[in-house]
Formats: structure tokens, C-alpha cells, sequence
């Protein structure tokens, strides 16, 4: 099996760099081999490859920055991904795409359903829900997963943030009114890499069926919650130079930004659990065990 990866250095694609090689061939590509703002060389490089599944890490992140490249953002988060389907199904080769709960508006009371109506609050909601709408439109085998805040012991993250400001700081202000589910990227790979092998064991049988599916770690927070858990859990793992003292909650309204974000983002996980049976840890045990590798030093 010839496996397609793009965005190989973002926070997922490097994992999944490293969970998908015992399933096949990993071609993993980052922004200067495989640039999604340039469809041309994109659809060649395609071609070239003749993959069995494209797994596309990479995307337009920067959700405050989007607010002024509204172009750049859907050219990346949705004519890319376009292009990537059409490609796919053109070569008989299953998509495998990440999308975001900034699709929802976040005014629901109980956790969204893979069904329910999306109303993004802003471009980078929109452009990531053109792009899953164009896979949807199109002829090829796709899976979507769509996860929440995403952190990892690399890259540019909320984990690293606060780490960091712990470091610095005695007192924090964070945002205590929107509520999600922190979800590590190695989770999200080992489980894409287990929902891949089950769906192309369903492709060669004719069972498959191509969908949305809700991918976080169990339970939630907020991202007041979050900094509270990993400052605690850092302390306990033998974190130096921790000088926070207080972590003060504080309204989103205290803290402006570009984009308007969801107050509720969490995503319910029952559709991927019992369809792929998989379990999905709590986002403290994970947190946990991502501490561990930053701390170690090994990232
Ligand atoms: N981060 C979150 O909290 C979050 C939440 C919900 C959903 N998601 C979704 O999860 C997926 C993975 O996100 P992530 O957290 O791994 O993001 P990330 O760490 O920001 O990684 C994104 C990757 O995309 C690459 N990229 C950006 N523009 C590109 C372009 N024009 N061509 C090719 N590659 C390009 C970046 O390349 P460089 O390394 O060169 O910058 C980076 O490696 C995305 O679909 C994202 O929308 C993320």
C-alpha cells in the first residue's frame, strides 16, 4: 500500500509520519514537496506518486491570520482538499482528511453530532467546511475526522504555551467559557492509522462507506482546565522553574481576538468508537504522557 502524506512536519503529520509505516510505503511530504497552495504541482505530484491513500495533514491553521488571508486560507483548507478528492478518485485511492469543530457556531448544549448543522463563526471555520463539503461532492472514498484542539510535544501549541509562561509568570489569565477536549496528535494518528487499515480491509471486501467521523480524546475542559492540568501535572513530573502561583479564570470577552471562537466544541466520539471499535482515553492521561516526552526532552 502507497500512502500519501502531506503536511508531514504539522503537529499530526509528524506523527503519522512515524504510526503509518507498518501499514505500507509512506510517502511523507512537507510544504516544499507537496505545496497546497499550488494545485498545478499538487495534482502532478499526485500523479507521480499513484498512491493508494492520501492522508492530508497539512492545512491553513492560523485561525486569527485567516481573518486577512481569507483567500489563502480557502485555497489551502478547501481547493486543495478539492483537488486532493478529485485526484483520489481519479487513481481509486481512499482520502483520509482533518477538519475542525470551529465548523460549529458552538451554541448547541450537549456535544455535536457528526450530523448537526454546521454555522462557522469564522474564515478559518469556513474555509475547512468548504473543504470538507468539496470532498463531499466528490466521486472518491473519503473519510473525515474532525478533532479539537490539537497539541503535541512539537510544534507551535497550547501545552508549549503554557509551559512556557509557567516559566515566566506568577500569575495567568485564561479563558474559562469555552469548553472542548484537548486531544493529543499522536492519538489522532494511531487511531487514523487503525481506521485506515480497517477501511481498506473494507474497500477490497465492498463494504466500505465513506463519512464524517468525530476523532478527541474523552471528557473535556476548559482552556482555563487545561492550563490548571498541565501546570499540575508538570509540577508532579518534576518540572523546574515552575513560578505560577495563580491561574485566574477569565470571560472570552476579557481576552479579545481576530476570530470569534465557539464557546462549545465538544464533538461526540460514539459513531467512530463503535464503528471502528476503538476507546478513546481521557484528555488528562494523554496530556500526561505528552508532558512526559516534553520534560524528557526527547522532541
Ligand atoms: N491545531 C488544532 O488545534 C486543530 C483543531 C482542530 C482541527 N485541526 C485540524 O487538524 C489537522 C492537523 O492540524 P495540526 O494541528 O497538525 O496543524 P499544524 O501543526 O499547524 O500543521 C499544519 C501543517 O500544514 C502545513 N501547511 C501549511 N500550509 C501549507 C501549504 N500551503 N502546503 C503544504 N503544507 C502546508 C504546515 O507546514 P509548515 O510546517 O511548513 O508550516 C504544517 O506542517 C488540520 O486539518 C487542522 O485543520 C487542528
Amino acid at each position: 500500500m502507497r500512502i500519501l502524506l502531506t503536511g508531514s512536519q504539522g503537529q499530526v503529520g509528524w506523527e503519522l509520519a512515524r504510526t503509518l509505516l507498518p501499514l505500507g510505503e509512506v510517502i511523507a511530504l512537507k510544504r516544499a514537496q507537496a505545496d497546497l497552495s499550488n494545485l498545478d504541482e499538487l495534482r502532478l505530484t499526485i500523479r507521480a506518486i499513484k498512491p493508494d491513500v492520501i492522508v492530508n495533514a497539512a492545512a491553513y491553521t492560523a485561525v486569527d491570520k485567516a481573518e486577512s488571508e481569507p483567500e489563502l486560507a480557502f485555497l489551502i483548507n478547501a481547493e486543495a482538499p478539492r483537488l486532493l478528492a478529485e485526484e483520489a478518485a481519479i487513481c481509486g485511492a481512499l482520502l483520509i482528511h482533518y477538519s475542525t469543530d470551529y465548523v460549529f457556531d458552538g451554541s448547541k448544549t450537549g456535544a455535536y453530532l457528526e450530523g448537526d448543522k454546521p454555522n462557522p463563526l469564522n474564515i478559518y471555520g469556513q474555509s475547512k467546511l468548504a473543504g470538507e463539503q468539496a470532498i463531499q461532492a466528490s466521486n472518491a472514498d473519503y473519510l473525515i475526522l474532525r478533532t479539537t484542539w490539537v497539541y503535541a510535544a512539537r510544534g507551535h501549541n497550547f501545552v508549549k504555551s503554557i509551559l512556557r509562561l509557567a516559566a515566566e509568570r506568577e500569575e495567568l489569565n485564561i479563558v474559562a467559557d469555552q469548553i472542548g477536549a484537548p486531544t493529543w496528535a499522536r492519538l489522532i494518528a494511531e487511531c487514523t492509522a487503525h481506521i485506515l487499515k480497517q477501511s481498506q480491509q473494507k474497500r477490497q471486501q465492498g463494504g466500505f462507506v465513506s463519512g464524517i467521523y468525530n476523532l478527541t480524546s474523552a471528557g473535556e475542559t476548559s482552556w482555563h482546565g487545561f492550563a490548571q492540568k498541565i501546570i499540575e501535572l508538570a509540577g508532579q513530573q518534576g518540572a523546574q522553574q515552575l513560578k505560577t502561583q495563580r491561574i485566574n479564570p477569565i470571560p472570552t470577552t476579557a481576552y479579545p481576538l481576530p476570530a470569534t471562537r465557539p464557546v462549545n466544541s465538544r464533538l461526540s466520539c460514539q459513531r467512530l468508537q463503535q464503528h471502528f471499535q476503538l476507546v478513546l482515553p481521557s484528555w488528562e492521561t494523554t496530556l500526561q504522557l505528552c508532558i512526559d516526552e516534553i520534560l524528557s526532552g526527547n522532541c
